[in-house]
């Protein structure tokens, strides 16, 4: 299974922060936000990584990473995607690099406590499909949102203002090879984005999707600057990326 890290788009939320550098470049206590994503990916035993990345001072993500020795890594791939077009635009760039395989997607500004071992190796027996991760939030109204019917999630809404449920969808995705074709039978949505809760509702309509919650906080740290703060406070008092 290959690995999808997205660190695209403007971060204009937290500007003046990001006037200057990639949000995911930005301290989230003593590491640059992109690294817990990338440390999620390896800890669920995902080697093969590539890492969309976009905006200003693309090329700072090749200084700090390299070839992702400090990682453990041999080897790490990158593409740029040109403005803003959306999460959904933002994976249409790894499809070659997907190469007809499995694929995991993390948005570069989502850090979780714990790790997704669990939730990979369920996707590896599942034959074909996706899968999203859930999660009880205090203000799902701020993410994608599933209507959960017994074991199945029925639909997504993007940021509702009614939310049929107490949950967020967290940005980590699991594709099989078809995604890319779902991508392209998209339009850009009202904020001109392509979405990737379309992209989940394709799967959905179709019974090919699968889900699971997740243990342990998690962090959408790139979408406030209170959420960054929090997200600092967090790793401080618990740490992130455990294998538990
Ligand atoms: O964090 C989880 C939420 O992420 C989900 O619950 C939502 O369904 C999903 O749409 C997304 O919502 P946000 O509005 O918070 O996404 P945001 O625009 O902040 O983008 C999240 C990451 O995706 C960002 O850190 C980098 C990447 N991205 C985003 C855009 C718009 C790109 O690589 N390219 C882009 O054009």
């Amino acid at each position: 299974m290959r690995g999808i890290v997205l660190a695209g788009g403007l971060g204009s939320r937290l500007l003046p922060l990001t006037k200057v550098t990639n949000k995911h470049l930005l301290p989230v206590y003593k590491d640059p936000m992109i690294y817990y994503p990338i440390n999620t990916l390896i800890n669920a035993g995902i080697k093969d990584i590539m890492i969309v990345t976009g905006g200003n001072n693309a090329g700072e993500f090749l200084r700090l990473l390299g070839n992702g020795k400090q990682f453990g890594l041999k080897h790490i791939s990158y593409t740029y995607q040109e403005g803003e077009g959306g999460i959904a635009e933002a994976l249409s760039l790894a499809e070659e690099f997907a190469d007809g395989d499995k694929i995991v997607v993390i948005l570069g500004d989502n850090i979780i406590e714990n790790n997704i071992i669990k939730q990979k190796e369920a996707f590896k027996t599942q034959k074909e499909g996706a899968k999203i991760i859930i999660k009880k939030v205090p203000h799902p109204e701020h993410f994608g949102v599933p209507e959960l019917i017994k074991d199945k999630v029925v639909s997504i809404e993007e940021k509702p203002k009614k939310p049929k449920s107490e949950y967020a969808v967290i940005g980590i995705y699991m594709y099989d090879y078809r995604v890319f074709d779902v991508v392209r039978t998209l339009v850009p949505s009202e904020r001109s984005e392509l979405e990737i809760t379309d992209v989940n509702n394709y799967y959905i309509k179709n019974g090919l999707m699968t889900y699971d919650t997740l243990d342990g906080w998690w962090i959408d740290a790139g979408s406030s600057h209170d959420n960054l703060a929090h997200a600092t406070q967090l790793v401080i008092k618990t740490g992130a990326n455990k294998i538990t």
